[in-house]
């Protein structure tokens, strides 16, 4: 199956999905063509491979990957493409996401992975993160994300406390 999308997330779970629509939502949000898959690095890692191979095939420029507990998905992803891997640890156990965030942030040296913050944060911020990679080279979406930036400020200019 062809994958023609600008950025490709893929997450270990169904479980994850909630988390991981904060960031194809914003993509969705910022015009960035996204798709997103459930596939695990260590129950389907054919799967996991065939994805990067048709993502890579039809010009995907960046992959997300969230994943919880031993959270493998990022690394695996970054293990078969030299295009930027996002990664984004997921609380999927009694940890809270600090195993993913080990899991995910201690690639050895030479296949690195961008490693974002645990949970909603971390995915809204993958995606934000894929939009500046992306902005390098189309300035509409560098003029966005000033938009997007000055509506954050707006919105704490306008707090008022009781
Ligand atoms: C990881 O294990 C997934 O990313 C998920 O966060 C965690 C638990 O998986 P499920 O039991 O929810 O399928 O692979």
């Amino acid at each position: 199956m062809a994958t023609t999308c600008d950025v490709a997330i893929l997450m270990g779970s169904r479980n994850d999905w909630p988390v991981m629509k904060k960031a194809a939502d914003l993509l969705t949000e910022f015009g960035v063509s996204n798709e997103s898959r459930v596939l695990s690095a260590h129950r389907t890692p054919a799967a996991v491979h065939e994805f990067v191979r048709e993502c890579e095939a039809g010009g995907t420029q960046v992959f997300i990957a969230g994943a919880g507990m031993a959270a493998h998905l990022a690394g695996a992803v970054a293990a078969q493409t030299v295009l930027p891997v996002l990664g984004v640890p997921l609380a999927a156990s009694d940890l809270n996401g600090l195993d993913a965030l080990l899991a995910t942030v201690q690639m050895p040296p030479g296949i690195p992975v961008a490693t974002l913050g645990i949970g909603s944060a971390g995915a809204k911020n993958a995606a934000l993160l894929a939009v500046s990679i992306l902005a390098a080279a189309r300035p509409k979406l560098r003029e966005a994300l000033r938009a997007y930036r000055q509506t954050l400020t707006n919105e704490v200019l306008r707090e008022k406390l009781d």
